[in-house]
């Protein structure tokens, strides 16, 4: 198989991009995100980062990755040649890197939950047990380490095949079915007695609960789940053919990724109010209610193994976007073979991975850092799945805006008389919308 390829059909692109930016960043990190941060406050300030900074982002990020063919060290060092901001691309490719270590693990309990449900254990799942049941099956470290392994080994080997070979097909036929046992559940949540008090949660904001690590954690929630911010998008764009519309395929891939997220919200908010379980259980939330959803529903059990087994896929197609990035930088600039640079970075993230396995294990310096007071697990994934990915979008959309020209990157767009009004829209937001916006929020660490 050659070591690049292009997407047979735009619906291929869309698919594999959506692919990547749904996974268990929609349905794990953003309820438990929205849950901790008070509910309707924290969901709205994430839909605001979707639509003001996540998709100008998006579009220029699989702009900057079709003009050039590359991958994001290589855009940009394509595009701005003996310049620094390769630096941009490097960041990426680093954080991809150790996103792939700890999400492989959140990815891993998915499998973990799937065995679970086959296997009977969560049969009869109440509020009071399943918190029990999570922290002992998260602490085995043999079981998670397998897990991770599993997830990464998985990964590796799909990406090893190549582009249309393996994620395309994957993709295009497993996201719709999690979008119809989803909405299953969804029918279930929402008539539940006293879901209501659920939905008030998530829908009607108390301002009061506003804080500036919440505003950090939303921006950094909205690119983490449309995967921007490490050129993931440059990397998927690259395989992008020259007469698919990016604005529109953006759309799709932003609109399928934020209806999932909410939709979820609407399952686990009033699912929790009705079984009068407290939103702000932290990391293990969903792991906490969804097996108590299963249990007290006609055909649980089917339903539960389906939607494990399925969000264990969504997650993949978001590792192989991860792995991509690597694999895609080692091939095209360190001129390795596929199989050797997809090899070589999955292993290298599941050592990287071990320290988060151990986080929630007994072993106390992982479990809570020194100085820091979180965990490393936690440490990872706000150091790199939000402020990373947030530098990242910075950078990117100041680059967009005002090295890269404007009539270049109006041309890859697709934007001439046709289209410039969206244009202009496009320009105002990566030139001083994103940056100001960004940069503000990232300033708030120091004052909040
Ligand atoms: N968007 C993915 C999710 O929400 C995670 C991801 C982040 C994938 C960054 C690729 C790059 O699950």
């Amino acid at each position: 198989m050659a070591s690049r390829g292009k997407w047979t059909s735009s619906i291929g692109f869309i698919l594999a991009a959506a692919g990547s930016a749904i996974g268990i960043g929609n349905i794990w990190r953003f309820p438990y995100m929205t849950g901790k941060y008070g509910g309707a406050v924290f969901l709205f300030v994430y839909l605001a980062a979707v639509v003001l900074l996540g998709m100008p982002v998006m579009i220029a990020e699989i702009a900057m990755g079709r003009a050039t063919g590359k991958n994001p060290v290589g855009a940009f060092r394509e595009l701005r040649p003996k310049s620094q901001w390769k630096l941009v691309g490097y960041l990426g490719v680093i954080a991809g890197l150790m996103i792939l270590s700890y999400y492989s693990l959140i990815s891993g309990w998915t499998l973990g939950y799937f065995f679970k449900t086959l296997a009977g254990q969560l049969r009869g799942a109440t509020t009071e047990a399943t918190p029990a049941v999570f922290a002992a099956f998260s602490a085995n470290v043999g079981l998670q380490l397998l897990l991770l392994g599993a997830f990464i080994f998985l990964t590796a080997w799909i990406v090893s095949r190549g582009i249309s070979g393996g994620i395309e097909k994957a993709c295009k036929v497993l996201m719709p079915v999690l979008v119809v046992i989803m909405l299953v559940l969804l029918g279930r949540a929402l008539t539940l007695p006293g879901a209501g008090k659920g939905l008030e949660f998530y829908l009607k904001p108390d301002f009061s609960k506003l804080s500036p690590q919440m505003v950090i954690d939303a921006m950094g929630q909205a690119f983490f789940s449309l995967s921007l911010g490490m050129g993931a998008m440059i990397t998927y764009g690259s395989y992008l053919k020259k007469d698919e519309s990016i604005p529109r395929s953006t759309a799709w891939v932003a609109g399928l990724d934020t209806v999932t997220a909410v939709m979820a919200g609407f399952i686990i908010f009033p699912a929790l109010a009705a079984y009068g379980m407290s939103p702000a259980g932290g990391h293990p939330l969903v792991f906490h209610i969804l097996p108590v959803i299963f249990d007290r529903m006609p055909l649980g059990t089917a339903f539960g193994l389906l939607f494990f087994l399925l969000l264990g896929v969504a997650a993949l197609a978001s590792t192989i976007s991860l792995l991509e990035v690597v694999a895609a930088y080692c091939i095209d600039e360190l001129k390795w073979n596929r199989s050797k640079a997809v090899w070589l970075a999955g292993g290298l993230s599941f050592l990287l991975g071990i320290p988060s396995v151990l986080s929630f294990a007994g072993v106390p310096c992982f479990r809570r850092l020194p100085l820091v007071g979180v965990s490393f697990f936690e440490m990872m994934d706000f150091v790199w799945g939000t402020l990373a990915l947030s530098v990242g979008a910075l950078f990117i959309s100041i680059f967009a805006g005002f090295v890269w020209k404007k009539s270049a990157a109006f041309r890859e767009i697709g934007w001439g008389t046709k289209g410039a009004r969206l244009g202009s829209v496009w320009l105002f937001s990566v030139r001083y919308l994103c940056p100001l916006l960004i940069a503000a929020t990232l300033a708030m660490l120091f004052v909040g």
